[in-house]
């Protein structure tokens, strides 16, 4: 009888050391998992482990990953799990250096999960440096390097006060995720560093993001198609592309891009501020981008502040003379301010076959080189109002 009370209480004790309930949340430490944050041994063994312990538990549980370099190979965390599940980075996770080592596209994924919280202040660490140089995708075809962070049919989920460095490809991918807020995010690489967009998104709805600072080598956000509202706030730009919204208008199924609005964001010496970009492929299906404001929004030595471009067309890939069957319309610009460094400061350039609709330029104050700078349009409808520094192309 003692002794089986003995046994009891001791197996309850080793219970509660794996993982402990704080109010009302299951804690698993992966620590406890065997993971070793000496920055040499590789733990996505122990990582896989605490992962499906976690998402198997019934109820909230959270994974924390206290300080310490943690060096990680890449993994996949798939739901779908029992009830809202955190991940609480607080060391850094370091990525393998080759790209060899990598037989996904992606680093370390989410998949399949509701109610998921990645945050904890913590660091993931792609070590891009030796890979950039094996990018190939500058000729417009290549076997892609691994995105830092995949989000996969995530959805009514959040990602914040998480670091992103040197990723081999872009920091974060969204692709089919709903309702899911990425908030006090800094993501950054050097500004020649290939194709290390900041997030990628696509095929999600209802995503926003805000307060955060990224810097790259390549678009800060890049807002792909079938995109439903897309909010983005209170975000610093640059080095970098800027936010796009793109490309579209290439593939042979129809591309919608459906509510996107930016407001009181900073871009600093960023390629592009505000673009939308599309492919001049006649043959391609079609399809729409529509619903964007842009507001309240300080350019500082950007290249082209404002910019629709439906000639798109990277690395001659595509017929210049064709003319892009997206149509743009529905988009206002509205307090737009600070220095061009190209006298471009506004170029609409919309499709010979679908003008640009209900284009709105209104309060524009943008000075350009030696103060000169110009607003160019061709193929829009649309109107301006208030303050047009350069004088609007539109009426
Ligand atoms: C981890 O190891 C890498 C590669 O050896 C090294 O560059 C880095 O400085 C180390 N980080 C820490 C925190 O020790
Ligand atoms: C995620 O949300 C979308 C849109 O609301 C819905 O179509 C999809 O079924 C949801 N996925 C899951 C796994 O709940
Ligand atoms: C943008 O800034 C204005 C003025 O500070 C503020 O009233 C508004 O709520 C902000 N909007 C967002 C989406 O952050
Ligand atoms: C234009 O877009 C805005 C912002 O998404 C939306 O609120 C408005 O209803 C749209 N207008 C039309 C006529 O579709």
């Amino acid at each position: 009888m003692y002794s089986r009370l003995v046994l009891q209480t001791l197996s309850l004790l080793a219970f509660s050391f794996v993982c402990t309930l704080i109010h009302g949340t299951k804690v698993f430490n992966v620590l406890h998992y065997k993971a070793v944050p000496n920055n040499k041994t590789e733990n996505s063994k122990a990582f896989m482990k605490v992962w499906v312990d976690s998402c198997r538990w019934k109820g909230k549980s959270r994974i924390v990953i206290p300080h310490g370099t943690y060096y990680l190979g890449s993994v996949v965390f798939r739901g779908p799990c029992n009830g809202r599940k955190e991940f609480m980075i607080k060391g850094v996770l370091r990525a393998p250096t080759s790209p060899d080592l990598f037989l996904t596209d992606h680093w370390i994924s989410f998949q399949n999960i509701n109610n998921l919280i990645i945050y904890g202040g913590g660091t993931l660490d792609g070590q891009g440096a030796v890979a950039w140089p094996y990018n190939s995708c500058q000729t417009g075809s290549c076997k892609p390097l691994p995105v830092s962070l995949r989000l996969d049919f995530i959805n009514d989920s959040a990602i914040s006060n998480i670091k992103s460095i040197n990723s081999k490809n872009f920091h974060f991918n969204i692709f089919s995720c709903y309702r899911l807020g990425i908030r006090h995010v800094t993501l950054s690489a050097p500004p020649d560093s290939p194709n290390t967009d900041g997030i990628h998104v696509s095929g999600s709805g209802d995503v926003s993001i805000d307060t955060s600072v990224i810097s790259t080598g390549d678009d800060c956000i890049s807002i792909g198609p079938g995109n439903q509202r897309i909010r983005i706030s209170n975000v610093m730009c640059g080095p970098g592309h800027g936010i796009s919204v793109g490309s579209m208008g290439k593939s042979d199924v129809k591309e919608n891009v459906d509510g996107v609005s930016v407001v009181n964001c900073t871009f600093i010496g960023t390629l592009n501020g505000v673009q939308i970009k599309t492919w001049p492929d006649s043959q391609a299906a079609g399809g729409f981008a529509s619903g964007f404001v842009y507001d309240n929004i300080l350019m500082k030595n950007v290249d082209n502040p404002i910019f629709i471009n439906q000639q798109y067309c990277p690395f001659n890939l595509c017929n210049p003379q064709g003319s892009s069957k997206i149509q743009i319309s529905n988009i206002t610009f509205r307090n737009i301010w600070g220095t061009s460094t190209t006298k471009d400061a506004v170029k609409l350039d919309c499709s010979k076959t679908n003008p640009c609709q209900d284009i709105a330029l209104e309060n524009i104050y943008l000075i350009g080189p030696a103060g000169f700078a110009s607003s160019s349009c061709s193929n829009v409808q649309g109107k301006s109002r208030g303050l047009q520094k350069p004088r609007s192309c539109l009426n």
